[in-house]
């Protein structure tokens, strides 16, 4: 593997294709093990998921549904601020055991402040699941359930995430080169 250049960054490899395949089986077991006769909800979040999404999804053979949405803010009435509302979601949640994916958390902030939407819908269970975990940079009360890998809090592209709009369609996971 090589470094790559995106516009004028340059990112080294960091995680194989390989590493993320044997996480992402690894993950899909668990699931299969907690989940078994519950029907779950993935809720993917878009863009950045949408590879790790469906890599997982081939290996879960439960029953499962999966619903992508965007995560959109918006300047609310409300007094706390910034409201994260979930474009797309057209599936009715209450009595359902929901499990996001996500491709990183990194602050926890879109989620902190998602969340709250979801727990005024009676769900019977709500469980994170990420591909990357940048746990140091972790600044909201947010609950990772599961995490493939635990990384530093050093931007990274490939395998779905983006640096300006490229880099996604990378099978690989390369780190911001120190400059
Ligand atoms: P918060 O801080 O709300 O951020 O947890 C989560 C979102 O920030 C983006 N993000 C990244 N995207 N490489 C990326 O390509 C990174 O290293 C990175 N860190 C955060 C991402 O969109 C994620 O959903
Ligand atoms: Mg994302």
């Amino acid at each position: 593997m090589q470094t790559i250049k995106i516009y004028d960054k340059e990112f080294t490899p960091y995680i194989t294709d390989a590493e993320i395949q044997d996480k992402i089986k690894l993950l899909a077991q668990q699931l299969k093990t907690d989940y078994a006769d519950k029907k779950p909800l993935f809720l993917s979040v878009l863009n950045g998921s949408f590879l790790f999404t469906a890599d997982l999804f081939k290996h879960l053979t439960i029953k499962a549904e999966v619903c992508f949405v965007k995560l959109a803010s918006y300047k609310g009435v409300s007094s706390t601020g910034n409201v994260i509302t979930a474009i797309g979601l057209d599936t009715n949640l209450s009595g359902r055991h929901v499990i996001i994916l996500e491709d990183i958390i990194d602050t926890g902030k879109t989620l902190h402040h998602f969340l709250p939407q979801l727990k005024t819908q009676q769900l019977a269970s709500l469980k994170i699941a990420v591909l990357l975990n940048k746990k140091e940079a972790l600044a909201y009360p947010v609950q990772v359930d599961y995490a493939c890998f635990d990384i530093p809090n050093k931007f990274v592209v490939g395998y779905g995430l983006d640096y300006d709009g490229l880099g996604r369609n990378s099978k690989d996971i390369y780190q911001l080169k120190e400059s």
